[in-house]
C-alpha cells in the first residue's frame, strides 16, 4: 500500500479511506427493521410502540410502559397485575450475585451493574438453558416463553442491584423489597430504606418511563452486537452497562449537575457556555444529540417536573436557575443554533436527583434501571431474525514485515 493511500481525510460523518468510505460512527446506518420505538429528530418526537411519549409521560407506569415496550401493546388491568407481580418475584438477587455487588461496594457503582448483571446470568436457570437452546439453533415457541422470562427477570433485579450497592457503599444493611410499592417507589424505598414522598417516587417513575427505550443508540447497538452472537441475554445486557457508563452517552447528566453546582449562579452562566464553542473548548453537558435536531422531547417534560420538583422543596444550591440560565444562553446563541444543538435529557434530569439525596454516581445506574427494558426488547426483537454483527476494517497498517528475531532488535 502507497504512504498516500494511508492518509485518511475526514470529512464529517465520512471518512475517506482506501477500501472505501466509513460511516464515522455508524450515523445514519440502520441495523434492522423495529417496531419497538421511533424518533423523529428534526421534529422532536420519539413514540414507543405508536403512542407518543409526552401521553405515557402523563397517563402511564414505568411497569405499563416496560409491558407495552416488551409485549407491543397496553396491558389491559389483568395483563397489568400479572406483570407487576412477576416484577415483584424476581426482584431478588442470587447470593453470589449479592456478594459480587458487596465486593464491589467502593467502586462506581456503573462497575459492579456491568459484574453483577453478568453474575446473576452465571445462576440463572433458564437464561443458561435458554442459551444451550440457542447454541443448538432452536427458538420455538418454549424458548421465546423462557426468553421474555429471562428479559422479565433482567427488568426486575436491576434496581435492586443499585440499591444494594448504594447499601453496601455506605455500610449499610440491605433493604428487602416491599411488595406493596410500585416498581420506581420500591426502588427508592430499597435504597433510603424509608417509603419515599410521593414526588420523588413520581419523578422516578417519570424518569423510568422517558428512558426506556431510545431506539438504537450506542448502549443498544452493543446489547445487539453481543446478543447477535447468541451470546445469553445477561452478558448482553452487562455490555450494554458498559458502553452506557460513558460520558457521551449516560454518564452526561452526573457531569450536567457538577457543571450547575459548579457555575453556582445563573449570572455565571455566559462564561461555560461561550467557553463549549471555542475550538477543543469542553463540550456542555446535556446537550446536543446525534438524533435530536429539535428540543428533545424527554428534556421538555422532564424540565417541567424539575420545575414542580423545586416549587415544591426549593431550589437552595442554583441547580434549576443555573439550567434555565445556561439553557436561555443556548437557545439564543448562533453557535447552538447553527449546530442544532439544544438541551436533551440529561440537562433536567440530574437535578431533582440531586435534592433527592441521590449521589452523582447513581444517575447512570438510574438509566441502566429504565433502559434495561429497552435493550431485552431489542434482543428479543433481533433474535426473530437473528444474523451476527460482522463489520469490516480497512487496513492500513503494512504487511508482510521481516520476523526480527528478539536478540537482534
Ligand atoms: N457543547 C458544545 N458543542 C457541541 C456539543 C456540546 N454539548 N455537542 C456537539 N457540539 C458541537 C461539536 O463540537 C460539533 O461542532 P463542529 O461542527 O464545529 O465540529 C457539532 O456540534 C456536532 O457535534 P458532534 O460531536 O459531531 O455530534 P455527535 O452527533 O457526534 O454527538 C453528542 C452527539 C451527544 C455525543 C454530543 O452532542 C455531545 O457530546 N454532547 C454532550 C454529552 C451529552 O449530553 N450526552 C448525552 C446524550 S443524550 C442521552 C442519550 O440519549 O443517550
Amino acid at each position: 500500500m502507497s504512504e498516500q493511500a494511508v492518509q485518511i481525510r475526514t470529512s464529517g460523518k465520512v471518512l475517506q479511506s482506501p477500501c472505501g468510505s466509513i460511516i464515522h460512527g455508524l450515523e445514519d446506518v440502520l441495523i434492522k427493521n423495529t417496531s419497538i420505538s421511533d424518533i423523529d429528530g428534526e421534529k422532536g418526537i420519539l413514540w414507543y410502540r405508536g403512542y407518543r411519549i409526552e401521553d405515557l409521560a402523563k397517563y402511564s407506569t414505568y411497569e405499563e410502559v416496560s409491558y407495552l415496550i416488551l409485549y407491543g401493546k397496553l396491558p389491559n388491568k389483568k395483563e397489568l397485575a400479572e406483570f407487576a407481580e412477576r416484577l415483584k418475584t424476581h426482584r431478588d438477587l442470587h447470593p453470589a450475585t449479592a456478594e459480587v455487588v458487596r465486593s464491589l461496594a467502593k467502586v462506581h457503582p456503573m462497575f459492579a451493574i456491568e459484574a453483577a448483571v453478568a453474575a446473576e446470568g452465571a445462576f440463572d436457570e433458564d437464561s443458561l438453558k435458554l442459551a444451550e437452546a440457542l447454541r443448538v439453533g432452536r427458538y420455538k415457541a418454549e424458548e421465546k416463553e423462557l426468553a421474555y422470562r429471562v428479559a422479565e427477570k433482567l427488568v426486575a433485579k436491576m434496581p435492586t442491584i443499585v440499591a444494594y450497592h448504594y447499601r453496601f457503599s455506605r455500610g449499610l444493611e440491605i433493604v428487602k423489597p416491599r411488595r406493596d410499592l410500585s416498581h420506581a417507589a420500591n426502588f427508592l424505598y430499597m435504597m433510603f430504606g424509608k417509603e419515599p414522598d410521593p414526588l420523588a417516587a413520581k419523578g422516578i417513575d417519570l424518569y423510568l418511563i422517558l428512558h426506556a427505550d431510545h431506539e438504537v443508540p450506542a448502549s443498544t447497538f452493543t446489547a445487539h452486537v453481543v446478543a447477535s452472537t447468541l451470546s445469553d441475554m445477561y452478558s448482553a445486557v452487562a455490555a450494554a452497562v458498559g458502553a452506557l457508563k460513558g460520558p457521551l452517552h449516560g454518564g452526561a447528566n452526573e457531569m450536567a449537575v457538577r457543571n450547575y453546582l459548579e457555575i453556582g449562579h445563573p449570572s455565571k452562566a455566559k462564561e461555560p457556555v461561550e467557553a463549549a464553542t471555542k475550538p477543543g473548548g469542553p463540550k456542555l453537558m446535556g446537550v446536543g444529540h446525534r438524533v435530536y435536531k429539535a428540543y428533545d422531547p424527554r428534556a421538555k417534560i422532564f424540565k417541567e417536573f424539575s420545575r414542580d420538583y423545586v416549587s415544591k422543596f426549593g431550589d437552595p444550591k442554583n441547580l434549576f436557575a443555573v439550567a434555565s440560565a445556561i439553557e436561555q444562553e443556548i437557545l439564543s446563541h448562533p453557535y447552538f443554533q447553527q449546530r442544532k444543538l439544544y438541551p436533551n435529557v440529561d440537562f433536567w434530569s440530574g437535578i431533582a436527583f440531586h435534592y433527592m439525596g441521590v449521589p452523582y454516581e447513581y444517575f447512570t445506574p438510574i438509566f441502566a434501571v429504565s433502559r434495561v427494558v429497552g435493550w431485552v426488547a431489542h434482543i428479543l426483537e433481533y433474535w426473530e431474525n437473528n444474523r451476527i454483527f460482522r463489520p469490516r476494517a480497512c487496513y492500513i497498517g503494512p504487511h508482510d514485515l521481516q520476523y526480527i528475531l528478539i536478540e537482534q532488535r
